[in-house]
Formats: structure tokens, C-alpha cells, sequence
């Protein structure tokens, strides 16, 4: 009995295994658009897209972006500016794909913009602070999604979208959870209503890594200001300590946790552009892969007192 159940789990993970390594054909044909290009995840795959032959369409902030991107790479690489929270941006990139693409269609979608601060307690924000980071990562998500999709439909492709693994558990007060949460729900309707189109929808679960999002300093700088902008009585309530500690905790994470290998999450992105079988999510880095997922999935009382832990006690806590 034990043999048969031994042999089907070893069967079955060796065909796994075979199907996940299965690719595509043709990526020389293929049109791949990326947001968020000028730095981090999203420039570091439009290289790498570019060096296997994909034909790379890369949207960058800044002009910057551009003109670095274009210049250290192929003739076929080509970056266009976008804002994903401007609407005439946004649709004057897909004029420009639509044009470069032709009858093609769009292979790839991947949704790779975004920023994280302001971060902190939740008591500490103010609507604009969640406004702007929704804004990019998930209302500029869902509608360059939109705005693209009838490019990624003609061609049967797939989109990628780039959440965390704060889209599966919550660590700090502030919009960039939230939005990741958003992602993570928009993506899974997505998925489902996408299938029947023959599109498939892939998300990206990084855990911590070194990037602009993950710079300390400007982390440090925004959780300055909003401690110098609490009233009096609030900041009471926390103390002084509790501010200093709470720095500490975000040094702690993005010294120790992060990772600087970021290959670790655009080979995920790779999979899920060029597997025959791309999976529904990837999880990125060791940290997602063995604490912060596996913490999802505990029930909630255990994942709050691990979490509790981890952050200071404001001075007047009642517990
Ligand atoms: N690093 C991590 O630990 C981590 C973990 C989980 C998920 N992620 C996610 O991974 C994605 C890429 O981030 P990253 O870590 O590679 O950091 P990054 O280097 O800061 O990349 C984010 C990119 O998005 C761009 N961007 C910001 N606002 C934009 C807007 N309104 N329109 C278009 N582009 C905009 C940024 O441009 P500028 O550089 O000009 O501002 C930057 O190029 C983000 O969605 C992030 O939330 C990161």
C-alpha cells in the first residue's frame, strides 16, 4: 500500500516537474511591455527579456529611464515615458504598443510599477498617504491592465502582475498592503474571467528585496515625517521610544531580510512569460517561500502574536 502511494507522489511530482520546465517558441516574435522600467525588477527583465530576443517594450517615469535604457541595450529594446496614474499617459502607451504590434497582439503584460511609503501605523496616515500609493500600484495596475487587455486577448498571452507577499499578509499600516491585497483579488477575477480567452494571469509574490522601494533612507525620512506631523496627544500615546524602536524594526527588515539578488524574482516573471504552463502565483525569495507565506496561511491569533513581536509597545499600552 505504501509502495503504490510512495510511487504515484513520485510520479506525480516528476510529471510536475517536466510540465513546469516545458517552454514556449518563437520569443523572437513576441512583444513583451513591462511598467516601471527606470530601476529595480522592471529594468533588470527588459534586459534580460532583450538579451533572449523578446521584443521589449519598456514604460519608464522618467526620462532618465528612457534614454538609459535605450542606450545600454539592443536596437530592438525600445521605452516609451509612462505614469501609470495619468490617464492620457497610460493611453497614449497603448497607441504607441498598438502601433508597434500590429496584428501581433501583445504577448506579455507585466505589471511591475509601484511604491511603498508612506508605511507605518495606521493611525499615523492620513487619506492622501493612502491615495498615493494606491494610485500606482493598484488603481494604475488595474487600469493599464484595461486599457492593454484587448492587445493581450488578440494575441493569447499572459500578464503578470507584481504583488508581495504583504499582499498576502499584512505587516504595516499605510496603502502598500492594501494595495498588494487589491492586486492579489483584481488578479485572481482576472485569472478566472481571462481563461476562457486562452489569456493567462500569473502573480509575483516577492518577499523582501534590495531595491528603491526597500531604500532605508527614504523609508527612515518618510516615517519622520509623519511622526513630526502627529498632534501632540498621539504622539504621547506611542512615546518617543516607541518611534525609535519602530525605525529599528524597519532597519532590522531591510538589512537583514533583504535580499540583493533580484534574479530571484524576474526568473519568476521569466517563467510565467515563457512557460508552456505558467503557474497562478510565484512565490520570490527565501523569505516569502518559508516565513512570510507559510505565516498567511496560520490562523489569524498565531500570526498576530508573531507579529506583535516584531513591533514595539506604544507607552500607553493598555495590554
Ligand atoms: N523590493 C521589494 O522588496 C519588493 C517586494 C515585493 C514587491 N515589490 C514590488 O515590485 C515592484 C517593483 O519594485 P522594485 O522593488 O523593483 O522597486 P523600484 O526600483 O522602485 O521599481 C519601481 C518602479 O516603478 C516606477 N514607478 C513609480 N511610480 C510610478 C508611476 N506612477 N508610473 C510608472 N512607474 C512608476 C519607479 O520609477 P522611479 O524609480 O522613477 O520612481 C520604479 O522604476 C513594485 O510593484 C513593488 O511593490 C518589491
Amino acid at each position: 500500500m505504501w509502495v503504490y502511494l510512495l510511487t504515484a507522489v513520485f510520479l506525480l511530482a516528476i510529471s510536475w516537474f517536466i510540465r513546469d520546465r516545458q517552454k514556449i517558441s518563437n520569443v523572437k516574435d513576441k512583444y513583451v511591455f513591462i511598467t516601471g522600467c527606470d530601476t529595480g525588477f522592471g529594468n533588470l527583465l527588459a534586459k534580460r527579456l532583450d538579451t533572449q530576443g523578446f521584443r521589449v517594450l519598456a514604460g519608464c517615469l522618467t526620462q532618465k529611464g528612457v534614454d538609459t535604457l535605450q542606450r545600454s541595450n539592443s536596437s530592438i529594446l525600445k521605452a516609451i515615458l509612462l505614469d501609470v496614474t495619468d490617464c492620457s499617459s497610460i493611453q497614449k502607451a497603448v497607441d504607441w504598443v498598438q502601433a508597434e504590434v500590429g496584428e501581433k497582439g501583445l504577448w506579455g503584460l507585466v505589471n511591475n510599477a509601484g511604491r511603498a511609503i508612506p508605511i507605518g501605523p495606521t493611525e499615523w496616515m492620513k487619506m492622501e498617504d493612502y491615495y498615493t500609493v494606491l494610485n500606482v500600484n493598484l488603481i494604475g495596475l488595474m487600469a493599464v491592465t484595461l486599457t492593454f487587455l484587448p492587445l493581450v486577448k488578440k494575441a493569447k498571452g499572459r500578464i503578470a502582475n507584481v504583488s508581495s507577499v504583504m499582499g498576502r499578509i499584512s505587516f504595516a499600516g499605510g496603502g502598500y498592503c492594501l494595495s498588494k491585497c487589491g492586486v492579489e483579488s483584481f488578479s485572481d477575477s482576472l485569472r478566472r474571467d481571462m481563461h476562457h480567452f486562452g489569456v493567462r494571469v500569473c502573480i509575483i509574490e516577492p518577499g523582501f528585496f534590495k531595491t528603491a522601494v526597500t531604500n532605508l533612507e527614504s523609508i527612515e525620512k518618510s516615517l519622520q515625517q509623519l511622526w513630526d506631523r502627529l498632534s501632540p496627544e498621539v504622539r504621547e500615546c506611542y512615546g518617543q521610544k516607541y518611534f525609535e524602536k519602530y525605525v529599528k524594526v524597519q532597519r532590522f527588515s531591510m538589512n537583514v531580510l533583504c535580499d540583493s539578488d533580484l534574479s530571484k524574482v524576474t526568473n519568476c516573471m521569466e517563467h510565467a512569460l515563457t512557460a508552456r504552463h505558467p503557474r497562478t502565483r510565484y512565490a520570490a525569495g527565501w523569505d516569502a517561500k518559508l516565513f512570510w507565506i507559510p505565516l498567511s496561511y496560520m490562523p489569524t491569533f498565531l500570526s498576530d502574536v508573531m507579529l506583535t513581536l516584531l513591533l514595539p509597545k506604544p507607552s500607553q499600552s493598555v495590554r
